[in-house]
């Protein structure tokens, strides 16, 4: 009795998760708690990668990134150390396909093989993962089955800086589902309706389709702010960090902000072209289907006209996101301006945070 007392006591963090977002302009934390009303807000911060440090998904300056993690440690006073990271771009592939009906035994001894017809890259070089959906509607005797690669040294790279940061990693997700999760516990489910997740990062946009809620269909798109910055560092020959000042609506001497706008509508646009392609292909697959709604988030979410532009594209109503939603914070620790300008980046930080040791 008294020893599992005190290993409770003394195990502080041993089942609390944290919320790592590492992404290639910021790592984002997340601490949630758990109560009887629901979450609320433990910890939350935001660090700066320098430019570059990740590039399409993969870690290059692996040092920056593991002292970025320690500063954002340390500087929110986190003492749990088990963490839920997630990796997304191009080393990941994510496919749905048919398969004979078999067991998740069966499956996961056979899935290597399976698997290998359908993923450009080398079967010994991939960690695999698979999530039976259920039976395929179409095809007598099938199963569709949700198949997820992702390259081994993309996640060893993830793995270790995590490590390095004297943290233990327990989870490492795809951004795209963890748009999922985050979803689930901050509106309420759309019975019988496909929504659409976009997150709008520096590099990738990450979209989501849920039918009632669950994952159907995802995709990360190669663009996001990182084009608009480079767009504006062209028409001005500016440096990154101009070029990403003027995109927020800061100045640079010489440069006049119309001749931004312009720059950035067209931009702009190129990004809700995409998420209406990534929509269309989806519709194409599924007939009678319909996307009742998209939801927006991801720093890029914050950028003028984004909105209106995939509103206007896609005809579907579209809405920023909030992944604080349904979760409760202290007032005099977090500042609601602070916690709403925080807001667009968090969302899959808050995905992961809802994590737990021992989740698949
Ligand atoms: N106020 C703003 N207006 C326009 N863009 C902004 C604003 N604030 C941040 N951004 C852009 O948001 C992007 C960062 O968003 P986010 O943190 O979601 O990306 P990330 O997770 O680091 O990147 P990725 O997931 O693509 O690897 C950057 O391109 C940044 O320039
Ligand atoms: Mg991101």
């Amino acid at each position: 009795m008294l020893s599992k007392s005190l290993s409770d006591i003394f195990a502080i963090g041993k089942k609390e998760t944290i919320g790592l977002d590492i992404g290639s302009s910021s790592i984002k934390l997340v601490q949630l708690k758990e109560g009887k009303k629901g979450y609320s807000l433990a910890k939350m911060g935001m660090v700066p990668l320098p430019h570059e440090a990740i590039v399409d998904g993969s870690i290059i300056d692996a040092s920056s990134v593991v002292q970025a993690i320690r500063d954002l440690i340390k500087d929110q006073k986190v003492k749990a150390r088990n963490v839920a990271s997630s990796i997304s771009g191009h080393s990941v592939i994510i496919k749905r396909i048919n398969l004979p009906v078999m067991s998740e035994e069966e499956l996961s001894d056979s899935i290597q093989w399976e698997a290998e017809q359908y993923i450009p890259f080398n079967i010994e070089e991939v960690n695999i993962d698979f999530q039976i959906i259920g039976a395929d509607p179409e095809g007598k005797g099938q199963m569709e089955v949700l198949l997820v690669a992702c390259k081994k040294e993309v996640v060893d790279d993830y793995v270790n800086v995590i490590r390095e940061a004297g943290l233990n990693p327990v989870v490492l997700d795809i951004d795209a589902f963890t748009l999922e999760n985050m979803f689930e516990i901050n509106y309420p489910l759309p019975k019988e309706e496909n929504i659409a997740l976009v997150n709008i990062g520096a590099s990738v946009t990450n979209i989501n389709i849920l039918s009632e809620g669950i994952t159907s269909f995802t995709r990360d798109v190669a663009v996001g702010g990182n084009r608009l910055t480079e767009e504006i560092q062209k028409a001005f020959h500016l440096n990154f960090d101009d070029a990403e000042r003027l995109k927020k609506g800061g100045e640079v001497e010489g440069v006049e902000k119309e001749e931004v706008k312009a720059v950035l509508e067209k931009a702009v646009d190129l990004i809700a072209s995409e998420v209406k392609r990534t929509i269309d292909f989806f519709l194409a697959q599924a007939s009678g289907e319909y996307v009742a709604k998209i939801y927006l988030s991801g720093g890029s979410s914050k950028l003028d006209g984004v909105l209106e532009s995939i509103l206007e594209k896609t005809g579907i109503a579209t809405e920023r996101l909030n992944p604080f939603n349904s979760i409760e914070y202290n007032k005099k620790r977090f500042a609601p301006s602070h916690v709403a300008e925080m807001a667009p980046f968090m969302a899959v930080a808050v995905g992961l945070a809802l994590r737990r040791a021992g989740d698949k």
